[in-house]
Order: structure tokens, then sequence, then C-alpha cells
């Protein structure tokens, strides 16, 4: 359909995600035009503060601070949230939704805490709201999962969500530098926040799990469903080993549907063989892999953040929502309901586990250590002993699959060893699907 009507849009936010949205619709507003068959218009722009924005131009956009002018303009049919954050967003998406505007979002935060209150409102109001730009950016991982893999049943899926750790964890292997210095580095190159906690803990790439769990499984979970763990305590000296053992470390987003158990969603620091292709996504990259019973293995990889990539993902939701507005069929992005669903405790997920361990450098430790793991019925995969000291040893044990809560009871046992002089770390490791 071809039609001389505009759709009128507003934009809320100008960050480096707004300012590539802008960008992109100048520069391309021709053939995007005929792409989504009639011309789209930028109407408005939302910033807080009008003054700094005075020398951008907005090709005919009104800037405003004041968000009811948006709400009440009639002619705005779609909202396009990019300020981040729980609040106002929380507000200015509710309402939009109420005023059947439909909204497109970048923001994961708010989306997670608040997707089922959206979702029965866009259906309520007859009404879209779509999030492809809230995970892994560029990557059309939302699409993909509702569209091209419609035919399967996923089975599990394994991202690196985050670009900031992943680039953290590579310029640590590649560099031999310690964290704190790769994160300052990362900081003055615009990688990492000021503030990076939300990213090295682990919270940003829970909340992206939470929004591809409804997506992938059709599941309603929430935060609190999610164990989530950072790369804080990701040393220089675990890479190294990691390394020599045959393994990346990378911060793992996993979800997955056991047959007779249930689901399980997790976010934590996780050895990689080399040999899976996840050990090939470097530096700020993301990348999903998708496991589906038709499709087999899949992966989805790209530029997960930074403001281009971003907005290309929220101009592909515009243009999949001037589709379904100018030929209504379904809501689209609703027309699966999210079912709530029990979620596997941390307890009765299973790994193999890394293990580095500081040892009186004396006859017996080794077979100590062994014994402990033995009598919790935990057998060892490999072993790696490197001489820390005069009269200590780093030892480096990779276990066999076994549950945590076996493997927790192994770990009070190693703890208590009197050859053990510290348990230094602890690092889930990732082998096949199974896992
Ligand atoms: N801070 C995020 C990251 C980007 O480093 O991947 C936005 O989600």
């Amino acid at each position: 359909m071809h039609s001389s009507t505009p759709i009128y849009i507003a934009l809320l936010g100008l960050g480096h995600v707004g300012q590539g949205v802008l960008r992109i619709l100048q520069d391309r507003f021709e053939p995007l035009s005929e792409r989504m068959g009639r011309p789209v218009i930028l109407r408005y722009v939302l910033v807080r503060d009008l003054s700094k924005y005075a020398k951008i131009h907005f090709n005919d956009a009104t800037l405003v601070s004041d968000f009811s002018i948006i709400l009440h303009d009639p002619d705005i049919s779609i909202v396009v949230e990019l300020i981040g954050g729980e609040f106002p967003a929380y507000d200015y998406i509710t309402t939009s939704l109420m005023n059947k505007k439909h909204v497109i979002t970048a923001n994961k935060e708010v989306m997670a805490k608040h997707q089922s209150e959206f979702f029965s409102l866009a259906k309520t109001h007859k009404v879209d709201i779509c999030f492809e730009a809230a995970v892994a950016g560029g990557i059309p991982i939302i699409r993909a999962l509702k569209v091209g893999f419609a035919a399967n049943k996923i089975n599990s899926l394994h991202g690196i969500l985050n670009g900031t750790t992943n680039y953290i964890l590579s310029k640590i292997q590649a560099d031999q530098l310690p964290f704190s210095e790769v994160l300052k580095e990362a900081q003055r190159l615009g990688l990492a926040e000021a503030d990076p906690s939300m990213d090295v803990s682990g919270l940003d790439a829970a909340y992206k799990l939470v929004l591809l769990a409804g997506v992938a499984f059709k599941r309603l979970i929430s935060l609190e469903d999610v164990y989530y763990e950072g790369i804080e305590d990701i040393s220089l000296e675990d890479i190294r080993f990691a390394q020599e053992l045959g393994y990346d470390i990378k911060l793992l987003a996993i979800g997955k549907h056991f047959e007779d158990k249930g689901y399980s969603f997790k976010v934590h620091p996780t050895l990689i063989p080399h040999s899976h292709s996840l050990c090939g996504i470097k530096d700020e990259s993301n990348a999903v892999f998708v496991y589906g019973d038709a499709v087999g293995e899949s992966l989805l990889a790209g530029k997960g953040a930074g403001g281009a990539p971003t907005a290309s993902a929220v101009v592909s939701d515009l243009i999949d929502l001037i589709f379904e507005i100018d030929q209504p069929r379904s809501l689209r992005n609703l027309d699966t309901e999210l079912i709530p669903c029990e979620c596997l405790a941390m307890d009765q997920s299973f790994s193999q586990f890394y293990l580095r361990l500081l040892v009186k450098d004396e006859a017996g430790s080794l077979e100590s250590v062994s014994r402990a793991l033995r009598d919790s019925n935990l057998s060892i995969s490999s072993v790696l002993q490197k001489e820390a000291s005069d009269t200590t040893a780093s030892l480096i044990i990779v276990t066999h699959t076994c549950f945590e809560s076996e493997f927790n009871t192994a770990k009070a046992a190693i703890e208590g060893l009197d050859c053990v002089l510290n348990l230094a770390s602890v690092i889930r490791v990732r082998l096949d699907e199974d896992d």
C-alpha cells in the first residue's frame, strides 16, 4: 500500500541512540518512506534541557520538554522511548499505550520490570509495543525468535548479551592486564559507563534474559527468577589457566527448557571451549546461540550496543509497526500470551566447574583435595598444578558435570582442608547444549 498520508512519530530522548535514529530518518527519508509505504514525519523530540540542543537540525521536528504535548497530539501514532531507566519511561509508555499510541522502546530495564502490564495495556487499547533494540542492540534477535525461528521449539539459548563485559574479558586476555586496568581503559574509550555496576554485575544481561525468556520460550519471568553473577572477580590468572586448559571465559546468559524439570535462567561467567563458535565473539560484540528443535544450532552475532546499531533496531521496529498499522492483521508483537512458569532453583542447576585453589606445596595436598571431591561424588576432568611460591602451589581443577548442590558440598569440604590456603575462584564451564 502506498499513501501520501504521513505517519507522525515522537522521539523521547536524544542520547546516542536518539541521535542515531534522527540521522537514519534524515539520511534515508526517501528509501524509508518508499519501504514503509508512506512518509514518516518526526514531529517532536522530547529532551529534558531544551537549551542543550539549540544547534541541532531536526528536520522541522519541534523540540519539547513537556511530554503531555506529545500525549495530547492526536496525530502522533508512534512514540519512540529512548530515555532509558525505569522512571519516567514507565509513565511515558503506559500513558502512550492508554492513549492508543504504539510504542517502540530500547529500554531493557523498564521492559523487564513491567512487560506484562505493558502487553496487557497494549492489547486493551489495540496498539503494539516493540522492543527489538532492548536486547543485543543491532542483532535482530527478537524478530529472529518471533518470526525466523517460529517453526521451532527453542530448547536453549546462550547469549553474550553485554558488550562492556565481553570487551573487558577479551582485553584482559589479549593484553594480559588485570580487570581494574582494563575497566579504566574501557571507561576512557566510552565502552564502559562511569558507573559500570549494572554491566559488570551481570544485571544488564539478566534484564535482557528476562525479555528473551518471553520471546524464545513464551514464559513470563521476572528478575528474581534469574540467577546472576558478574565478572568483578575474574582474574587474569583464571583467564590464563582457562586458556591453557582450552577455554575462554565469557559472561553468558543462559535460558534452557528441560522437558522433565521446567525452565532455568542464569547469567554467570563461563568457561567456553575454544572449539565453540561463541569463543569467536570478541570485544564489544554480542551474540546469541540458539538451539531449536528443527533448525538445530544457529548463531546470530553483531554489535550489541552503540548509537547506530541500536538505532538500526529501532527503525526496523518502526518499519514493522507501519506495516502493521497499514495492514492490520494481528497485533503481531502481542500474539502470544506469556505463561508464568516455575524456574529451577540454582542448586538444581548442573554444570562442570573450574576451581583454582592455593594449596600448601607438600606431599598429599593433591590427594586430600581429590579425596574431598570423591567423597562428594565429584569426578575430575582435568588438573593443572603450578608452583605459586616456595611453599605454595596453585591447583586448577575442572570437574565433570554435577549438580550445583553437590558442588557446594564439595566446596565446603575443600575449604575445610588443612592443606587449602584459599579457594580463589569457582567458574562454571559450558560444554554442550545439554548443560
Ligand atoms: N551497556 C550495554 C552493554 C549496552 O554493554 O552491552 C546497552 O544494553
